[in-house]
């Protein structure tokens, strides 16, 4: 299991040492939540404060955007050159066209489900992304409650990927923790992104617990 802790529960007023210390303690990537108060109902971080992550961190970033003008966000952040850039489906008029920009810009496109979106919207994307992020709770903040049905949603996404394009990627968002993680295995997640969980504990302790 790869591990994405999420630095929206880190301590802002200390984050190229929180930063720096996620990779110390053996994440695989730096997930990073880009909110503009329009698509979900709270505002993070720009590319001023991605630019000092940048600095701190050891490990590929991994950037989630929760906007509305997806490919305006996706020419702010492709300079830093993250691993991933993901973006919610329903923001997206062409998804198509969106994922081949951010693949053109040297990184992987991935598309972002809500915890109320089916596949139906996704099953003709699979072969032109390498990840699809499911939310596990809805958009906005840290330190929500997982939402057990997402786990179904997972089982039946892996059966379309392994038809469409064997190669994508699951990564999960939202309410993760040592409860969850084995359930989320077995469904056939590869990623998990956590935020509470790693931040309110020893980092390295709990990134190893997840893996
Ligand atoms: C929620 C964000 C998540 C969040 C996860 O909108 O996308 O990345 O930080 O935090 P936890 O793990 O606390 O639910
Ligand atoms: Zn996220």
């Amino acid at each position: 299991m790869l591990v994405a802790p999420s630095i929206l529960s880190a301590d802002f007023g200390n984050l190229e040492a929180e930063v720096r210390a996620i990779c110390e303690a053996d994440c695989d990537f730096v997930h990073i939540d880009v909110m503009d108060g329009h698509f979900v109902p709270n505002l993070t971080l720009g590319p001023v404060v991605v630019k000092s992550v940048t600095k701190a961190a050891t490990k590929p970033l991994d950037i989630h955007l929760m906007v509305q003008n997806n490919s305006f966000f996706v020419d702010l952040f492709a300079p830093f050159q993250p691993e991933f850039i993901s973006f919610h489906i329903e923001e997206e008029k062409h998804a198509n066209r969106l994922a081949q920009k951010i693949r053109d810009l040297g990184i992987h496109p991935a598309v972002v489900l809500n915890p109320h979106n089916g596949l139906d919207s996704i099953e003709y994307l699979l072969e032109y992304i390498d990840m699809v992020l499911v939310m596990s709770v809805n958009p906005g903040f840290g330190g929500q409650k997982f939402i057990p049905n997402v786990v179904e949603k997972i089982k039946r996404l892996k059966d379309k990927i392994e038809i469409r394009n064997p190669n994508c990627l699951i990564e999960v968002d939202g309410g993760v923790s040592d409860a969850n993680i084995e359930l989320l295995r077995e469904a056939g997640v590869d990623i998990v992104v956590a935020g509470s969980y790693v931040f309110s504990g020893d980092y390295r302790q709990r990134i190893a617990s997840l893996k």
